[in-house]
């Protein structure tokens, strides 16, 4: 039997190379081999402040990135997690057995509370956002949860919840595991590579959004942070700046870190930055001259979403029940 593959973005603004490269990137390589249903996380994106105005927009723009990067909807069930009620019927059950303790300990919940409670306030959803993640999961039973590093904490909170479930009540869950990418499940900012790469860092420098300019992308490589010593070699503690750039550069361009490393053994910094520019520049443009397309379709768009909700609501409901 294929294995079930279930993981989600929150649609909170525009899409950066963390993203693709940390999930997006191996999701297209799943589909053919696994059974997956991935999902725009709208109810996860309304814990943090937003713009309602863009709110839509940004439901829209995910979905088109999903497309353009490969997703297939032939293969591939793409739902929109409020079309699917269910998330939030089971999200109340796994509530009512989850310690507080275990929601005020993790690590996402932390960091975001501590940039919130400068800034107005830390809400309830926030705080539960791990619940939903898991019945985001466990409604379809998934075997593997592909994601960045940072979400590995919550399916592991995912897989305790089915545990605990299924102890108390009867087999009800799969156990899911995080599914992840050794190389490029923590892609760092480039103006400052001990943080991750994230949208919500108040410099754009940080990141390069999926749907950057070339111009854009030269820039921010150009003026990206390297380390003290010379040389161009992959060494993650020592070295975390240009470590990072080979990391993007090699999954771009195709070649391996070590070839990159001999080929670039006694050159300088600008000339390798220049060439990573050109190969991340290239390395986008079939996407987004497919998400450009797109842009003039967004009716096929919100269909493919519509359909596939309809899809998931199905295997969902089933569990639930
Ligand atoms: P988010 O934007 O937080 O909803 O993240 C969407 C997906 O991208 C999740 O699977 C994250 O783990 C992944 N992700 C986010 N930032 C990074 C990053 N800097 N490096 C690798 N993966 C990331
Ligand atoms: N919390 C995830 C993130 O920020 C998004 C997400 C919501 C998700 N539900 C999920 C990821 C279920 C995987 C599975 O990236």
């Amino acid at each position: 039997m294929k294995k079930r593959v279930f993981s989600g973005i929150r649609p909170s603004g525009d899409l950066h190379i963390g993203n693709y490269l940390g999930a997006i990137k191996q999701w297209v390589g799943l589909q053919d081999d696994h059974e997956v249903v991935f999902g725009i996380m709208d109810l996860h994106a309304i814990t943090t402040p937003h713009d309602p105005e863009k709110f839509r927009r940004n439901t829209l723009e995910t979905a088109m990135v999903y497309l353009a990067a490969g997703l297939d909807p032939a293969k591939t069930t793409l739902m929109v997690q409020s079309r699917v009620p269910a998330h939030a019927e089971l999200a109340w059950i796994l509530g009512t057995m989850t310690p507080l303790g275990e929601l005020e300990r993790m690590t996402q919940f932390k960091e975001k509370s501590r940039e919130l409670g400068t800034k107005g306030g830390i809400m309830a959803g926030l705080l539960n956002y791990p619940i939903l993640m898991a019945a985001d999961i466990l409604l379809y039973q998934a075997d593997a949860v592909p994601v960045g590093e940072d979400q590995a904490q919550h399916v592991e909170l995912a897989r305790s919840l089915a545990e605990r479930f299924n102890n108390r009540y009867g087999k009800a869950f799969t156990l899911p595991q995080a599914m992840l990418q050794k190389d490029t499940a923590r892609i760092m900012a480039l103006d400052d590579p001990p943080k991750k790469m994230s949208k919500s860092d108040e410099n754009a420098r940080g990141y390069i959004l999926l749907t950057d300019s070339p111009d854009a992308i030269r820039e921010k490589i150009k003026a990206a942070v390297t380390d003290s010593e010379k040389k161009i070699a992959f060494a993650p503690e020592e070295k975390p700046a240009i470590s990072n750039l080979l990391v993007i550069f090699s999954e771009f361009s195709g070649r391996p870190i070590p070839e990159l490393e001999r080929s670039y053994a006694g050159k300088g910094y600008a000339e390798f930055k220049a060439d990573l520019a050109e190969a991340v520049i290239a390395g986008l443009a079939p996407l987004q001259e497919r998400f450009r397309e797109l842009e003039t379709d967004t009716d096929s768009v919100f269909a493919v979403l519509r359909g596939g909700s309809e899809r998931a609501a199905a295997v969902a409901n089933k569990t639930l029940a």
